[in-house]
Formats: structure tokens, C-alpha cells, sequence
């Protein structure tokens, strides 16, 4: 007689596709029966075509099959994603300015969060200048039903979902209107399955228009990093991202100040090609901590382009993670 223990581990444990995760992490277990003739297990419908259904139920009836349960009956049940998500921490990387590097840090974030052991999902919050897609080299669209989508998996692990997904090109151009873009980042939250993350990457758009707006008035975010360079004309640009940030009653985890130097290995020099680190300045002005100051890397840049970030490693990658780590889950009586 197997045990209910080896039962329930081997329902967890079936991966649903495309999502590639399994069925615990995605939160869909409802229920597990045991009956006299068999095994009924009951699993929330949420953004489950038919197709992932059926393959599901040939799933767990294999998984069964190896435990000698030869009986399994699997229902569907009309569940919402949004009920089923259950994420620890959301976190918003914006920037005045557009071309700073949000998306490169939100993507070395999410991917020094995963290394680290943190269960992660990005939301691309750019719908009209998607770039999560090309970076991870993300090439699958996205599977979902009439009530939900599921996130695509990056080769990593991390879930993703952005709009250049469901395009019939990548190259296709999105020209909406503001009540559209808003429409879609709000779906982007209520209407994907993200299931159990530790952690959800929101990537916006520059400047502090519609999408940082019904980021911040929609979606429940601990915190919003904010993105810069060294140029004193991006210096005043992330002082309005603070001040919106501010005025939302969002607080600021932090600032990363990107392409701050180009290093010389050959030479042991630093070159600040954009002027003198500001980030120090910046920090102390505004009353928002420097979590990370990143240089110049043409290695990041290039795998960026070739679909490839998740192979980037560098020290300010870990770096990075581990000050948003600190800032976002420092406990109470550390805080002051
Ligand atoms: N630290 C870095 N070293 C080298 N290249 C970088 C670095 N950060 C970003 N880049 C490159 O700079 C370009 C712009 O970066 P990215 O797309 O991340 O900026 P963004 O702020 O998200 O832009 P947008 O405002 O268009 O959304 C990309 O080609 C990216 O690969
Ligand atoms: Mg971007």
C-alpha cells in the first residue's frame, strides 16, 4: 500500500508544460482522494487549456501508474489565477530616462534572485518596447485559456511573461493607446498564473508616465528600484522618478547606478565614461540607499543580444541580488 506522503509528492511534483513547473509551485492542487478503487485529484482549471488538461491527466496517471494506483480520476475546477498567486515580494525597476539599462537590471536581478535559490518571475511592463523575450532568447509562446495565461519558462526557470510573446513577430510593432497598455499590465498581474514565486520583477517603460502609474496604483508592490548613469541630465530625470515614487506611497528599495565605469583589466584602470559616479550623491540627496554600482560590461551587452543574459556572471550580478535581497526582506528590528 503506498503511503499518502509518496501520493502527494508524486501529484507536486508533475511539471505543468510551457510554465515548466510543477503543479505545487503553480499552486492548481485543490484536493487528493483516496478512495477504495482509486485516486481522485481535484486541480484548479486556471489558465489550463484543454490541451495542457489532458496532458496533465496523463501526467498524474503515469506518475500513479508508478506507484501501482491504476485508478485516477482528475477533475478541473473554475478557479481565477490571481486566487492562486502567491507572491512574497513585487518588485518595479523604473528610471526617469529611457535607455539607462531597467531591463538589463531587471533581467540580472531576476536572474541573480534564481541563482540564489529564490523562485522568480519577470512582468514586462513595457508593452510597446518589450525586450525580456530577446534577452532570454525566448522563442515559445505563451499557453493559457479563456481565464488565464501561463508564463513562459526562461532556460533557467525563471517565469516570464511579456507581450512580445503573443506577438505573431517579435518585430510586430504594438500601437495602443494608454487605456490598452494600462488593460494589458493589468492583466500582466490578475490574469497570469504565476503560482508561488518568491519574487516578481516588474520591468517598466521609461519615465513616469501611464505604466509606472497603474503599476503602482494596481499592482501590490513592496518597492520600486530606480535605474540611472552618471549624466547629471538623468540625475534630475531619477529625482522625478523618486518624487513619483514618493508621491505614490511606494517605497524606494533603492538606486543602481548602471554603466557607471569601463574597467581596463590590461591597464588596472576605471574609466567613468558617462562622468564621476553619482550614484553616492544621488543617494545621500534623495534618502534612498545605493544598492549596487555596476560598470560597463560589453559581454552583457552582447549576450543580451544573443538570448543569452542567464550565461552573464559577474560579481555586481551576485552583488546586486544580494543588496535587493537585504533591502527587501531585512527583518523588522533591523529596519530603521
Ligand atoms: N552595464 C551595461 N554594460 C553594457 N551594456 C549595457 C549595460 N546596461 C545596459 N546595457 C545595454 O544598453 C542598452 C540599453 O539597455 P536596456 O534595454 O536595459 O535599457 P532600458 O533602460 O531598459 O531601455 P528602455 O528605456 O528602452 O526600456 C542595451 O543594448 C543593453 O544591452
Ligand atoms: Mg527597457
Amino acid at each position: 500500500m503506498v503511503t499518502e506522503q509518496a501520493l502527494n509528492d508524486a501529484v507536486k511534483t508533475v511539471i505543468v508544460p510551457g510554465v515548466e513547473r510543477s503543479l505545487d509551485d503553480l499552486n492548481l492542487i485543490q484536493k487528493i482522494t483516496i478512495r477504495e478503487d482509486g485516486v481522485e485529484i481535484a486541480l484548479a482549471n486556471a489558465a489550463l487549456g484543454v490541451e495542457v488538461q489532458e496532458y496533465l491527466t496523463d501526467s498524474l496517471r503515469a506518475a500513479l501508474a508508478a506507484l501501482k494506483i491504476k485508478t485516477v480520476t482528475v477533475t478541473y475546477h473554475e478557479v481565477k489565477p490571481i486566487d492562486l498567486n502567491h507572491i512574497t515580494h513585487v518588485v518595479a525597476v523604473m528610471s526617469g530616462k529611457g535607455g539607462v539599462g531597467k531591463s538589463s537590471v531587471s533581467a540580472m536581478l531576476a536572474v541573480a534572485l534564481n541563482r540564489a535559490g529564490k523562485s522568480t518571475g519577470i512582468l514586462d511592463a513595457d508593452i510597446t518596447g518589450s525586450s525580456m523575450p530577446k534577452m532570454f532568447g525566448l522563442k515559445n509562446r505563451p499557453l493559457g485559456s479563456e481565464n488565464g495565461i501561463l508564463p513562459v519558462a526562461s532556460a533557467s526557470g525563471i517565469s516570464i511573461i511579456s507581450m512580445n510573446l503573443m506577438l505573431p513577430e517579435q518585430e510586430s510593432a504594438v500601437i495602443w493607446r494608454a487605456p490598452l497598455l494600462t488593460k494589458a499590465i493589468q492583466q500582466f498581474w490578475g490574469e497570469v498564473l504565476w503560482g508561488k514565486l518568491d519574487y516578481l520583477i516588474i520591468d517598466l517603460p521609461p519615465g513616469t508616465a501611464d505604466a509606472p502609474l497603474t503599476v503602482m496604483q494596481s499592482i501590490p508592490i513592496q518597492g520600486v528600484i530606480i535605474v540611472s548613469t552618471p549624466q547629471s541630465l538623468v540625475e534630475m530625470i531619477v529625482k522625478k522618478a523618486v518624487n513619483m515614487a514618493q508621491k505614490m506611497q511606494k517605497p524606494i528599495l533603492g538606486i543602481v547606478e548602471n554603466m557607471s565605469y569601463f574597467y581596463v583589466p590590461e591597464l588596472k584602470k576605471k574609466y567613468e565614461l558617462f562622468g564621476k559616479s553619482k550614484g553616492a550623491a544621488l543617494a545621500k540627496d534623495t534618502g534612498v540607499p545605493l544598492l549596487a554600482i555596476l560598470p560597463i560590461e560589453p559581454d552583457l551587452a552582447r549576450l543580451a543580444d544573443e538570448g543569452k543574459i542567464e550565461l552573464y556572471e559577474a560579481p555586481s550580478v551576485k552583488l546586486l541580488g544580494e543588496a535587493v535581497i537585504q533591502a527587501v526582506e531585512k527583518k523588522p528590528e533591523t529596519l530603521k
